[in-house]
């Protein structure tokens, strides 16, 4: 049986002969060597006839015993060679455990036992076998996509801890197949085989009740050309899903049988599922329960007009509490029995009446309630008179309608007279209950009578013009003879006359129809200082025919408004006007107005006017200055204008007056600074120059200062030349070197290019001095006196020492302390001379 593939083994089993070859038979090394234990690992499947080992037997051992599971496969030769004379079997035994001695020449053991082992490597010379050459199984519709439902199972007898052993399946063939959509899987190292999700998904045995598949099996994990391979035929029933919603369930409510009964049951396709319900709506109670066996429970009596309906889940999971299946929605509808009698809209019902109302009047409606499902008998209401009280002046004056429930009158007109008052009590039925309801009739007056006011005329009221929004400033009173407290004697006050600016309301009191007539919007002197009011007094039901409102039923007063002294008013809330900063005096610059609301002259002054720059006409608010104004020292002159009236009461009012000053060219350009300490040092090595810069007080343009500067004179053009570097800095430059040592009062001219232009003369003293390290120094004056030749020269010498002195304190005082020199006018480093 065994097989030929082996070319691997093959050729390792020939290197193994060469290189024992090649290392010398019979000497110490790899294939020689004295008995000590030792482990030999061989490819089955070899060709027999091979050397393991060359044992050396060292006297006075002659030969060798070989004893354990040879198997008669290994030998060994007295000279102490071991080998093979068969080709190895791992199937066979994977492991042969011998022994090998050396004896003397009596056959005695003089060396070992030792054991040997021999590993049998497995080569793949089995082919995989399926246990069963035709599978059956079945699985349920819609099965969980993945689940196995059933295992294919085969065999190969080489060594599963290598490739050669290791099995690899797959469903080679499915039939029938519709539109290449595999619905069978198999795992392809256990063999298991589940449904693909499009199979759960469409799996149907009302379509196609079986399938047929062919599975295939392959050694070497399936990934070698040489793997062996075996099929199977594999037959699937495809089964009906039983686990399906059952239909809606249906239970009589407040039911009077033993609870809990079973309504209905669901059911997994296997035993053994666990089953729950799952609430869909929270409820405060969930009167369901579920048995092990999926049957389905009402735990207590329900009340359709509590809840008319339920819907919950039914789950099915697996011993390890994962979902079998997806759950099962369960509908309970409760069935309504007619178990709530009619109800009464309240305790008692009133209805009222008029007197001598015609017959057949509708006088109200009685709508009684039953909580029993609607559009059924149990809930469909009938009305009935069972008894009128008193029964004056006869019975069944009054008619139901029987199952509107509306009151009419049945016989006769009413009259208060006789009784102002029926009780009724009246039947109201469904299908089983009967029902009670109190409806109370009132006769009640008809409105004949009209509102009667107490006087016609209230007097003259006065009342000051600021009196307060709200006050109530007259009360009046009519009175209706009517049936009190009904529409018919109720009053309201309505003012026909005399405030057509809708000054003034009027409140009714309900208990006792006095009417308060308020101000509703404040009174005005000077719009209406006298009215006429005319104040009508109505029912809110309208009279019977034949009655009408007559001059009864009003009433009038003469509101007379005071005038209240009120302060003047400004036409404005500020005022404002602009003006040029070199306008003449005695200039307008504007005016106000105010007026008094009483029409008193008003008399203006000024206040606050802290540069005396203003004046204001008493009479006729204008405004003049009385002195130059100065936008460089206001921009903005904000005054206040007081409006006095001229009374005995001399109420005032102020406002601001603000007087905006424009700028005029007012400022003639000067220096943006002192320059005393311009300097160069003398003698000139090189014509130099110096920057300066100007500026002036004007309001600045958005282009910034723009000045033109010149030389003062003529005659400085020779020595000196002025260029602009830009609107305000301009540089002074010499034109030559022959400059005495001394100061030069420059005078330059800068014209700014105002509107109109104008021109600024300034002067710069520029000193031409000696120099030390660049600063400027100036030695002390010199005595008076004509000194002799030999003072000259002592002077001389004295002055040369003193100067030397000096110059050398100034040098170390310079080298020391450069701000603390003795030396005049040589701070100006932004004047420095240039030298080129
Ligand atoms: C397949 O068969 C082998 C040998 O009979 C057995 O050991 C193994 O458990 C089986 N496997 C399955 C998945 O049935
Ligand atoms: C075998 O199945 C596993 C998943 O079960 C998959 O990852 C693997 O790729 C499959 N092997 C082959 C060769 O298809
Ligand atoms: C039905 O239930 C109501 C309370 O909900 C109860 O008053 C009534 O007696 C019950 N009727 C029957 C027939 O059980
Ligand atoms: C009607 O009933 C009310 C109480 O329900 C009672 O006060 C009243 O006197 C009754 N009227 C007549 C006319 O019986
Ligand atoms: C109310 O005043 C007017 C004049 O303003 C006068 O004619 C009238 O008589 C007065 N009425 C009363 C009731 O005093
Ligand atoms: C207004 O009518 C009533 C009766 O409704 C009567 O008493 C009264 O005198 C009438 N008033 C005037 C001014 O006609
Ligand atoms: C007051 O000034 C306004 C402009 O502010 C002007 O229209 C008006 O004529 C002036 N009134 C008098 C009396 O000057
Ligand atoms: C004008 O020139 C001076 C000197 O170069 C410089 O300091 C100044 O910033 C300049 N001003 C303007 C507005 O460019
Ligand atoms: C220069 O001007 C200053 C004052 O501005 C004056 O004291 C000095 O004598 C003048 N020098 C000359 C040379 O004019």
């Amino acid at each position: 049986m065994k097989s030929i593939m082996m070319t691997q083994a093959h050729l390792h089993s020939l290197c193994l002969l060469i290189l024992y070859l090649a290392a010398g038979y019979g000497q110490d090394g790899k294939f020689s060597g004295p008995l000590k234990p030792m482990t030999f690992s061989m490819y089955e499947g070899q060709e027999p006839s091979q050397i393991l080992f060359q044992f050396k037997a060292n006297p006075p051992a002659v030969t060798f015993e070989l004893t354990g599971e040879t198997d008669g496969v290994f030998q060994i030769q007295p000279d102490g060679l071991l080998y093979c004379v068969q080709a190895l079997d791992r199937e066979a035994r994977a492991v042969h455990n011998l022994q090998v001695a050396a004896l003397d020449s009596h056959g005695t053991i003089v060396e070992g036992p030792v054991p040997i082992t021999i590993e049998v490597k497995d080569i793949n010379d089995n082919r995989p076998m399926f246990l069963q050459s035709k599978y059956e199984g079945s699985v349920r519709e819609n099965s969980r996509p993945g689940k196995p439902f059933m295992y294919v199972n085969a065999t190969d007898l080489d060594d599963p801890a290598t490739l050669n052993g290791q099995l690899f399946y797959q469903i080679a063939i499915q039939l029938p197949k519709v539109n290449d959509v595999m619905y069978f899987q198999i795992n392809n190292k256990t063999g298991a085989i589940s449904l693909t999700l499009q199979g759960a998904k469409e799996l149907d045995p009302a379509k196609n009740p079986s399938y047929s598949l062919v599975v295939s099996v392959k050694d070497m994990g399936g990934q070698s050309d040489n793997s062996f391979s075996d099929t199977t035929s594999v037959d699937i029933l495809v089964k009906e899903n039983i686990w399906k919603a059952p239909p809606p369930v249906t239970i009589v409510e407040n039911s009077t049988e033993p609870h809990f009964f079973k309504i209905t049951q669901v059911q997994w396709n296997e035993p053994g599922a666990q089953y729950s319900l799952v609430e869909k709506e929270k409820l405060p109670r969930f009167p369901f329960s579920i048995d092990q066996e999926g049957n389905i429970y009402v735990t207590q009596p329900l009340d359709r007009e509590e809840k008319d309906s339920y819907v919950f889940y039914a789950v099915a999971k697996d011993e390890v509490g994962k979902p079998l299946a997806y759950p099962l929605e369960i509908y309970v509808t409760v069935e309504d029995i007619n178990d709530n009698p009619p109800m009464c809209p309240s305790a008692l019902t009133v209805f009222e009446v008029q007197e001598n109302e015609r017959l057949g009047s509708n006088i109200g409606t009685l709508t009684a309630q039953d909580r029993d499902k609607e559009n059924t008998p149990s809930s469909l209401l009938m009305y009935r008179i069972v008894e009128q009280v008193p029964k004056i002046p006869a019975d069944e004056l009054f008619l139901v309608e029987k199952f509107e429930g509306k009151f009419q009158l049945g016989k006769q007109s009413l009259k208060k007279q006789d009784t102002p008052q029926y009780n009724l009590t009246v039947e109201v039925s469904d299908q089983d209950f009967k029902t009670l309801c109190l409806v109370q009739i009132n006769v009640i007056d008809i409105n004949d009578q009209i509102p009667i006011f107490e006087k016609s005329d209230y007097g003259n009221l006065t009342l000051a013009e600021d009196t307060g929004v709200g006050s109530v400033i007259l009360t009046i009173r009519a009175t209706d003879a009517d049936e009190p407290f009904t529409g018919s004697s109720k009053i309201l006050y309505r003012i026909i006359e005399g405030d057509s600016e809708g000054r003034l309301e009027v409140d009714t009191d309900p208990q006792t129809s006095v009417g308060y007539v308020k101000i509703k919007k404040p009174l005005d002197f000077e719009t209406a200082p006298v009215s006429n009011i005319v104040v009508q007094a109505e029912n809110p039901e309208p009279l019977v025919s034949g009655v009408s409102y007559n001059a009864s039923s009003q009433a009038r007063f003469q509101l007379t408004v005071t005038d209240v002294n009120e302060a003047p008013q400004f036409s404005k809330y500020a005022f404002q006007a602009t003006v040029s900063e070199d306008a003449p005096v005695g200039t307008k610059v504007g005016n106000v107005t105010a007026k008094d609301p009483e029409g008193l002259d008003v008399s203006y002054s000024l206040r606050n006017d802290k540069r005396g720059w203003l004046r204001i006409d008493s009479a006729t608010g204008d405004i003049f200055t009385v002195a130059p104004l100065d936008r460089e020292a206001e921009s903005v002159y904000q005054v206040q204008v007081v409006a006095t009236e001229k009374g005995r009461s001399s109420l005032s009012s102020t406002t601001d007056f603000l007087l905006i000053l424009q700028d005029v060219n007012d400022n003639p350009p000067r220096l943006a600074k002192e320059y005393t300490g311009l300097f160069f040092c003398h003698p000139l090595s090189a014509p130099g120059s110096l920057i300066f810069e100007a500026t002036d007080d004007d309001q600045l343009s958005f282009r910034g200062h723009q000045f033109i500067f010149s030389l003062g004179s003529e005659s400085l053009k020779t020595d000196w030349e002025v260029s602009r570097i830009n609107g305000t800095h301009a540089r002074l430059s010499t034109k030559h070197t022959n400059f005495e040592e001394r100061v030069y009062n420059i005078s330059v001219r800068i014209s700014d290019m105002g509107r109109p232009p104008l021109e600024g003369t300034v002067t710069l003293p520029v000193t031409f001095c000696s120099c030390v390290e660049e600063r400027c120094f100036r030695p002390a004056p010199k005595q008076s006196g004509i000194p002799t030749v030999g003072m000259a020269v002592g002077i001389l010498l004295t002055t040369f020492l003193i100067i030397g002195i000096i110059l050398a304190v100034v040098f170390i005082r310079m080298k020391k302390n450069n701000s603390k020199d003795n030396v005049e006018n040589a701070q100006a480093p932004e004047a420095r001379p240039l030298r080129s």
